[in-house]
């Protein structure tokens, strides 16, 4: 079916531009300047038709040649007409498509010769298909908005002819113009139609998209909007029942508490200012909280805040009397410091350090120290502190940021002068986030801590007031330089009486009213307390006999009120049936003296112990094996004393051919517990001599000191645990190094005068008290 059957003239006015593409049936104004005009107006001569030609642009991605297209329009030309600011609105009509066969230059204008391109459509299944397809899709497209004038859509549904369809369609998708003009050049109708169809689909797709996201976005706007508004009611209905703004009344407290606070001139300038940045914060903002906490910090430190200490001397000495058994020395250094503290008002706090083994009471003195002078006790624990900023705080920079422990103990406090106790500092890590044993060199420095900075606060606190107390089970693992800052005091363990002392006089007391037994009058027998303390606890301190009194108490308790036979006096006896079988054994006691076996003195950590060392010889290479987890000092006294005895054999009665072709090994049990330490040396020589001699070696001498290549011995550390623990396990003599004699002095009384002493000075003495 021809589509259009018009004759046209042979040639025809060419008008080629880049600006559009004109579709037949298309009414298209043109605006042009006097310059151009002139092909239009020569219309007139070729009955009023020109030729509308598009000009491709150069475009390296197409390829499509650039330049004028072989296909353009043949258009009416309706109308021309001048406008006011001189250029020309040309109205076309698009009439049908035209193939340019060639062109002539007729000045001033072009010509073109051309054909009329000719469309056929044959109506078919698939030409209907495609025709209703697009005529749904453009439903679609117009659902999501597309702009189509209400005629455009009548016409639609009028047109069933592809070739019309897709031109009009074509018309109304938004395509650049190269794309306008390749649908112009597809000649093919059906073709046309298709490539209009995926062209509307593309559309329509972005179209959905955009209407998605432009949802999502009013949704969004819609609730901050309502939110907004929700909020200013609210304000206004507060005002109208006379509330007032939360946020207002909030600053209004944090002003007042500032005013209050009473802060030094230069931070209360600090705390203003951060008050001014405050006002302007928006509170829902996260700033706001950040700025709130460090104003709530800044105004709560208690800059000038003071407890008034207790200057009473003879009241002090009480309560210190009350709370502790002995530790004289403690409670000595206690009153001097009262003293010196009631001569001097400004004086620096001192920086005690307590060294000794668990539940000796380092971290209970600290608190009755603080009830002695009157004043606030603070406690921190380091026992695993790795970070330097849980000492001296973040800047306030990071997210979630706080003052360090010092700072937080302190404004909990509420007073700068509490008695601030350092527990575990021996516990101290420090990794890749820092050490924070630096950070505490500072706040235990009397010359430096005046003026602390804590990286929060970001102001200097003047620390000087506090009295720090540390306590450590070992003094080793503290660093130098914070060991250096303290003043040691070391609390040893405590003697069988001593802990009897301690029983009798409060943990008794103290565990009655724990567990409610005030009133029923239960008392305990010297004889059964003695008991728990030789057989069911082995520790220098005391706090496995306050637990197991407490155990005592709970079961005594469940006995009253299961209404038992009411038991109001502990013996021994009474001791076994609640305790069950005793946990401890005297080991010193309970064995044979033996050859190459000899009774040693260890000191650790948790205070002192006895050891066995055992030698024993075998056929074989000439060499010593050492076992039971010793460390390298102690090898190498175990090598020190062998080369002593081999080169003294004689003198000790020893065969010249014992060391030929025999291997020596020495082993200590616990052999899973490390050991160390050069105080074995005596012992170590005596356990040789034994083996080398074949005499047995007597249990009950116990051992230790140093000794050198030529048998002199040397002082040992902790004698007194030591002793304590030999008292313990039931030794009967010790053997000790000559240059401790002096240590003597802090043994309890009762303990010297239960066993033997004998100072040495060279090896062999000790090996005749022994074999
Ligand atoms: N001399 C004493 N007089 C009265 N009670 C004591 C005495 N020594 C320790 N105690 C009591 O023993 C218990 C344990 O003491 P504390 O907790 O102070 O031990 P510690 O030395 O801090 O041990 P650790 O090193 O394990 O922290 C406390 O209840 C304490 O009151
Ligand atoms: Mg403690």
């Amino acid at each position: 079916m021809p589509l259009t059957n018009i004759e046209i003239p042979s040639r025809l006015p060419l008008y080629t531009q880049t600006e559009a593409v004109v579709f037949p049936y298309m009414l298209f104004p043109l605006y042009i300047s006097e310059k151009e005009v002139v092909t239009f107006r020569e219309a007139d001569k070729y009955e009023k038709y020109a030729v509308l030609d598009f000009e491709r642009p150069d475009d390296p991605k197409s390829e499509l040649s650039a330049g004028r297209c072989d296909i353009g329009t043949l258009c009416r030309v309706n109308q021309i007409k001048k406008l006011d600011d001189g250029r020309y609105k040309v109205s076309l009509e698009g009439v049908t498509r035209v193939r340019i066969l060639d062109t002539e230059p007729s000045p001033p204008i072009t010509l073109a010769h051309c054909e009329i391109v000719r469309e056929f459509v044959e109506k078919n299944l698939v030409s209907e298909a495609l025709v209703q397809s697009l005529n749904a899709l453009l439903k679609i497209a117009l659902s999501h908005g597309k702009p189509l004038p209400d005629d455009v859509m009548k016409m639609i549904d009028y047109i069933d002819n592809p070739a019309r369809l897709s031109d009009l369609v074509a018309l109304y998708v938004n395509l650049p113009n190269v794309d306008l003009q390749e649908l112009l050049e597809t000649v093919d109708p059906l073709e046309r139609l298709k490539k209009v169809y995926v062209h509307l689909t593309n559309e329509v797709q972005r179209m959905q998209v955009k209407n998605e996201v432009a949802g999502e976005v009013t949704k969004r706007v819609g609730k901050n909007q309502k939110e907004y508004i929700l909020r200013e009611q609210m304000k206004h209905i507060q005002e109208e029942l006379g509330d007032e703004d939360p946020r207002s009344s909030d600053l209004n407290d944090l002003r007042k508490k500032i005013e209050e606070a009473g802060l030094p001139e230069d931070i209360k300038k600090i705390a203003d200012k951060e008050l001014k940045r405050l006002e302007r914060i928006n509170q829902a903002s996260p700033e706001y909280n950040v700025s709130r906490t460090y104003l709530d910090y800044l105004a709560g430190m208690p800059w000038n805040t003071s407890t008034t200490d207790t200057l009473d001397m003879v009241r002090s000495e009480e309560i210190l009397n009350e709370d502790h058994y002995n530790l004289k020395k403690v409670k000595e250094r206690i009153l001097e410091f009262l003293a010196v503290r009631s001569l001097k008002d400004n004086m620096k706090g001192p920086v005690l350090c307590f060294v000794g083994p668990p539940g000796v009471g380092k971290t209970s003195l600290g608190k009755s120290i603080a009830r002695s002078l009157g004043r606030k006790f603070v406690r921190i624990s380091l026992g695993g502190v790795r970070d330097e900023a849980e000492i001296r705080g973040h800047r306030r920079t990071y997210i979630g940021a706080l003052p360090g422990r010092i700072i937080k103990e302190l404004y909990r406090c509420g007073a700068n002068n509490p008695i601030f106790m350092l527990d575990e500092i021996d516990k101290l890590g420090n990794d890749f986030r820092g050490d924070p044993a630096s950070a505490l060199l500072e706040v235990l420095d009397p010359e430096q801590n005046f003026s602390f900075n804590d990286h929060y606060l970001d102001v200097a606190f003047d620390l000087s007031k506090v009295m720090f107390i540390t306590t450590a089970n070992q003094l080793d693992p503290i660093p130098g330089p914070l060991k250096d800052r303290m003043e040691v005091i070391r609390l040893a363990g405590y003697s069988s009486q001593e802990k009897l002392q301690i029983a009798k006089s409060f943990i008794i007391r103290r565990e009655l009213e724990e567990n409610g037994l005030t009133d029923r009058g239960l008392t305990f027998s010297d004889e059964a307390l003695e008991k728990v303390i030789s057989d069911y606890t082995r520790e220098a301190g005391v706090r496995g006999l306050q637990r197991t009194v407490a155990s005592i108490c709970r079961k005594v308790a469940k006995e009253i009120t299961q209404q038992k036979d009411l038991r109001s006096h502990i013996t021994p006896e009474a001791v076994a049936e609640l305790l069950g079988p005793k946990k401890f054994y005297n080991e010193v006691a309970a064995e044979n003296d033996r050859i190459g076996v000899v009774t040693g003195l260890a000191w650790t950590e948790t205070g002192g112990d006895i050891l066995f060392i055992e030698v024993t010889s075998m056929p074989g290479k000439a060499e010593l094996i050492l076992t039971g987890s010793l460390g390298d000092v102690m090898k190498e006294s175990a090598r020190a004393a062998l080369s002593y005895i081999q080169a003294h054999a004689d003198e000790f009665g020893i065969q010249p051919d014992a060391f030929e072709n025999r291997t020596i090994h020495i082993h200590v049990p616990s052999g899973a517990i490390p050991k160390d330490g050069p105080s074995a040396g005596v012992t170590m020589v005596t356990a040789l001599v034994s083996l080398l001699t074949g005499k047995p070696a007597r249990r009950s001498v116990a051992m230790t000191g140093e000794i050198t290549l030529t048998g002199r011995v040397l002082a040992i550390g902790g004698l007194k645990e030591k002793v304590l623990a030999a008292h313990r396990a039931g030794v009967s003599t010790i053997v000790a190094p000559e240059r401790n004699r002096d240590d003597l002095e802090d043994i309890p009384e009762n303990v010297r005068a239960d066993l033997e002493f004998i100072f040495v000075n060279e090896a062999a003495q000790a090996l005749s008290v022994a074999l």
